[in-house]
């Protein structure tokens, strides 16, 4: 799927939210063959956020939406839909987007979950933009919230290294300016064995058990081809070219990946975003987490063009253009 956006539909308000349990590499490195360096070295991740014992996919983004409607000055009763992305939600049913909800006080509202893994925050932004642009919804919450702690095998040292916890939100609706400017998302499910958590409905469900399995070294190889050329395709449909992006907030997977995608995009590394050495990979919680921290450090302005891509499971992989209409108060 790629297309211009052609209906004007803007980030009004943006929040995120992240458990305080910090756990460190060296920490890991007491449960598993592994140490600080080669975690550092291989993925630049330094330590990640833990969910405590209350801490849910809904409690988390529940949190975060709160802070994003205080930003966006909305009431959770002037929404019209919620939409969240997560791998990791507290039931199959019901949608942790109801749960949410009910938590901000949204109890007259529609709601659903959206699972595509680490690009599923991209996916839930163009279902915003799309409920939106068709005229079914004014003001859409999206929510990528994730709680990957509960979903990795503890004594897997090539997978438990690299998950955190934690959520990111945003308020979306009709604008002046342009807003929301272009999408280009695709999936490939030849590859969908490198990358799985299996769930009930799988007849190897038994014998899998639902934790991360992963082909880390073809995920990377994925990874960096699909980011670059997901953007490039993203910046051509909109009419840009990268040296009008003033910020790159990809996946927070690993800092080799970013840093690969963005050479090979010839991005200035001065317009790169990166919290991956203090979150590690938050999944779909990763992008609005990048975007909300961005905006806090004062690392966007009105006007700019914000780059986002997200890639991961599936595999899938989405990109998003964002010219950024929001005053600073
Ligand atoms: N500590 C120490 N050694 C380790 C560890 C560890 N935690 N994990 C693996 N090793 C060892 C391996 O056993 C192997 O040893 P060997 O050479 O003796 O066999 C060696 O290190 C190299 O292993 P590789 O897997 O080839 O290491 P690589 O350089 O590829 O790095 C990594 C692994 C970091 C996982 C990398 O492949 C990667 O980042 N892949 C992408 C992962 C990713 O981003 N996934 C999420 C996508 S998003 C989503 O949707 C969830």
């Amino acid at each position: 799927m790629i297309a211009a956006c052609r209906e004007n539909v803007a980030v009004l308000g943006l929040g995120s939210h992240v458990p305080e349990r910090v756990m460190t590499n060296d920490e890991i490195a007491t449960m598993v063959d592994t140490n600080d360096e080669w975690i550092s070295q291989r993925t630049g991740i330094r330590e990640r956020r833990i969910a405590g014992p209350g801490d849910s996919s809904a409690s988390l983004g529940a949190e975060a939406a709160r802070r994003a409607l205080a930003s966006a000055g909305v009431a959770a009763t002037d929404l019209d839909l919620i939409v969240a992305a997560t791998a990791s939600p507290d039931y199959y049913f019901p949608a942790t987007a109801s749960l949410i909800g009910d938590r901000i006080g949204a109890t007259d509202v529609a709601g659903y979950d959206l699972s595509a893994a680490c690009t599923g925050f991209i996916y839930a932004l163009a279902q915003g933009y799309s409920q939106i642009a068709s005229g079914l919804a004014d003001t859409v919450l999206v929510v990528g919230t994730e709680v990957f702690s509960r979903l990795l095998d503890w004594d897997d040292r090539s997978t438990c290294i690299l998950f955190g916890d934690g959520a990111g939100a945003v308020v979306l609706g009709r604008s002046e300016g342009a807003g929301l400017r272009a999408f280009e998302m695709g999936a490939d499910g030849s590859g969908a064995q490198l990358l799985s958590v299996a769930a009930a409905g799988n007849a190897e469900f038994e014998a899998e058990g639902p934790y991360v399995k992963m082909n880390g070294p073809e995920v990377y190889k994925f990874a960096t081809r699909v980011t670059a050329e997901s953007a490039s395709r993203c910046l051509d449909v909109a009419g840009l070219t990268v040296g009008d992006v003033n910020l790159f907030v990809p996946h927070q997977a690993n800092r080799r990946i970013i840093d690969h995608a963005a050479r090979r995009l010839g991005i200035d590394e001065a317009k790169v975003f990166s919290n991956v050495d203090r979150y590690g990979n938050t999944s779909a919680g990763s992008i609005p987490i990048g975007l909300d921290e961005a905006w806090r450090q004062g690392r966007i302005d009105r006007g700019d063009v914000v780059l986002m891509v997200g890639f991961g499971g599936g595999l899938a992989w989405g990109s998003c253009l964002l010219e950024w209409t929001k005053e600073r108060v």
